[in-house]
């Protein structure tokens, strides 16, 4: 079955579809998007995505494309016409198409939009769970407003890439302190040798993840101990267990960072106990 994606007002085959080469996405990197899960055809997640992306585009001064309702609809149409059982969904916003020229475009310009979705496997994933996988720590040479989810995401391809080419899953970077930001899509969590649960506070340069957002809710049902501070790269080497979370990767288990074992080199069983709740609640609550 040939993919759809739907661009400014139409859906059509992914093969053909296309913005302006004008395009201030493809111009300047200016626009954001969103990804949400999508289990059984429908959203995890829902109103934490959109609300951050509410934020990012206010943020940065883009003009609302459509009402949440009928971004909803178009988000559903999407996902129904690529038959996503289990998958995710991808949403871009850009400032529009313009003569390239560095300032805003003339206001009303209208922003683009376009809406993707395709299938994961979730077997695979499961079994890559079970068995955690490898990240790497990377320098963080970012700007300095990642709380907004922009489509200027050069520093997280050249950091994930560099992962991938030593054997790794995830990268997490690195700021100038020593101190782990996120991973170059995911946030970065260790359960500290205190048994205490880090994840670094945003307030600093980080995407308030909305999956984090979850996590935290579950770790309080859970009775586990939450420490919102940043940790060093000793720190996770020495921790009992480590994950990093997101849209499609949920919880996934880290069991080595830089080549070094964390914990006995096995996902650790709060990870894996976090990782079977949130799926439960999302799976749960998606709509
Ligand atoms: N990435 N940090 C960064 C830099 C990210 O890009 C993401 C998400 C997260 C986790 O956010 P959330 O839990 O809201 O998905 C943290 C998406 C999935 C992506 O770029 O594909």
């Amino acid at each position: 079955m040939s993919r759809v994606a739907y661009v400014n007002g139409s859906y059509g085959p992914l093969s053909d579809a296309a913005v302006s080469v004008e395009d201030r996405g493809f111009q300047f990197a200016d626009g954001v998007y969103e990804v949400w899960s999508v289990f059984d055809g429908r959203m995890a997640d829902y109103d934490g995505h959109m609300s951050r992306l509410a934020r990012s585009l206010t943020e940065l001064r883009i003009d609302i494309p459509m009402t949440r309702q009928a971004l909803t609809v178009v988000l559903k149409e999407t996902i129904r016409r690529n038959r996503v059982r289990d998958g995710i969904v991808y949403l871009q916003v850009t400032r529009g198409a313009a003569r390239r020229d560095h300032p805003f475009p003339a206001p009303g310009t209208p922003p683009s939009v376009v809406v993707t979705s395709r299938s994961v496997d979730q077997t695979r994933a499961e079994a890559m769970a079970r068995k955690g996988v490898a990240v790497i720590t990377q320098p963080d040479i970012r700007w300095g407003r990642c709380d907004i989810k922009t489509v200027g995401l050069l520093p997280n391809v050249l950091a994930k890439q560099a992962a991938r080419e030593q054997g790794a899953y995830e990268a997490w970077m690195v700021d100038e302190m020593g101190l782990v930001t996120e991973g170059s899509s995911t946030n970065a969590w260790i359960i500290d040798q205190n048994g205490k649960v880090r994840t670094r506070d945003t307030q600093a340069n980080i995407l308030k993840g909305v999956t984090r957002t979850a996590i935290l809710d579950l770790l309080e049902q859970e009775g586990l101990e939450l420490d919102e501070r940043p940790f060093s790269v000793d720190d996770a080497k020495q921790a009992r267990e480590a994950f990093f979370t997101a849209a499609g990767a949920f919880v996934m288990p880290a069991v080595s960072i830089d080549g070094a074992k964390i914990g006995d080199g096995k996902p650790g069983a709060a990870t894996l106990k976090l990782r079977q709740l949130y799926l439960e609640q999302a799976r749960r609550d998606a709509v």
